[in-house]
């Protein structure tokens, strides 16, 4: 599946299931979307059908791995090949201790051999693109021998996208969580990384909080998309301008309302396959309504009752409450 990587929705652990990214999707048809980090062992030895299903709607869809092993990522990434993903993703950036204490992510930074090897053998196996999502650096890693070391030397070996967190990881005494944010953004180091490889696609992430701002990233630095994490997540509807605004589509857009009615026959039809709750679907959308009146309300229903819901009934009374608070707002207004 050919499409473009301009714009993407990070890899989150525990965020970007497949349920999200359909919901993701719903608001944009073009944004590139990615699997939270899956490690290859879970792939090999765990519940593989499960970790990997996802719906085709989702696509293009990059499967990301972790793990060390050449041979071990090389299967695991022929399972997503396989199964329809369109990109692996190699996740050398994760400072947690749980993937350190298993010698991959950002500890990989200093490892660009092994690194280079992972991606050969993968390579090897599988037909679908390679590609790296890393930090500029780890700890006290050289500014800029460490990153343009790790990029010569793995793009060798024919990797040609690197997404950059545009932070250090400090590997010892912060948590994921602090080493999102304690770490300062460096977005010039990215642009020099570029400048120096014009021949590879650089795509950068980290701190981005709109459309606007990673468009006018990727054009003063010349750099090839951007990704957005946290923002997407918490305030989703801000991929509603994607399609428009970074690839140029002309697509009509979806309302807020479109797409929570959307969602709601999602759920209806999922909850007939599966025995699980409306919650593990709503718990992504819970910022559609962000800062709009009423957004506090359409929460609480949800947050409090989706649990125990047999259908996709729960969203839409909480939509129809909440379009109707917006209704009455404008009309006030008028
Ligand atoms: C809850 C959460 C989970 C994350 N899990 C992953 C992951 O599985 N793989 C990965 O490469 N990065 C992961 N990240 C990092 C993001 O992909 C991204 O690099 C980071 O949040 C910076 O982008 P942002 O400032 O736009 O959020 C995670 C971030 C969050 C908030």
């Amino acid at each position: 599946m050919v499409f473009d990587d301009k714009f993407s929705v990070a890899p989150m652990m525990d965020w970007t299931d497949s349920h999200c990214r359909y919901f993701h999707r719903l608001i944009s048809s073009h944004a590139v979307l990615y699997t939270e980090m899956i490690t290859a062992d879970a792939l090999i030895y765990g519940p593989r059908e499960k970790l990997l299903s996802f719906n085709k709607e989702e696509l293009p869809c990059v499967l990301q791995l972790g793990g060390n092993n050449p041979n071990k990522l090389s299967k695991a990434a022929k399972y997503g090949q396989d199964i329809g993903y369109s990109e692996i993703n190699l996740n050398i950036g994760c400072p947690s201790n749980r993937v350190q204490n298993g010698s991959f992510g950002a500890c990989l930074m200093e490892s660009p051999k092994l690194v280079s090897e992972c991606v050969r053998v993968i390579q090897e196996n599988c037909q679908i693109p390679v590609t790296i999502k890393c930090r500029i650096g780890i700890d006290d890693m050289d500014d800029i021998k460490g990153l343009d070391n790790f990029v010569d030397q793995v793009s060798e070996i024919g990797t040609k996208l690197f997404i950059i967190h545009a932070r250090k990881a400090l590997l010892n005494g912060l948590s994921p969580k602090q080493n999102r944010e304690v770490p300062p953004l460096n977005y010039p180091r990215v642009a020099s990384l570029k400048k120096r490889r014009p021949d590879l696609k650089i795509i950068i992430n980290g701190g981005i909080e709109s459309i606007e701002q990673g468009n006018q990233l990727i054009l003063n630095h010349n750099l090839d998309g951007f990704m957005i994490g946290r923002e997407a997540y918490k305030n989703p509807y801000i991929l509603s301008t994607v399609d428009r605004d970074v690839f140029s589509k002309n697509i009509k857009q979806s309302s807020r309302y479109e797409i929570a009615m959307e969602m709601a026959n999602y759920i209806d039809n999922y909850m007939k396959k599966e025995v699980s709750n409306v919650h593990a679907v709503t718990r992504h959308m819970l910022g559609l309504y962000n800062s709009l009146p009423g957004a506090k309300e359409w929460r609480r229903i949800l947050s409090e009752n989706a649990r125990f819901s047999k259908n996709g009934d729960i969203l839409r009374l909480a939509t129809d409450n909440i379009e109707d608070v917006i209704h009455r707002q404008n009309l006030n207004l008028a």
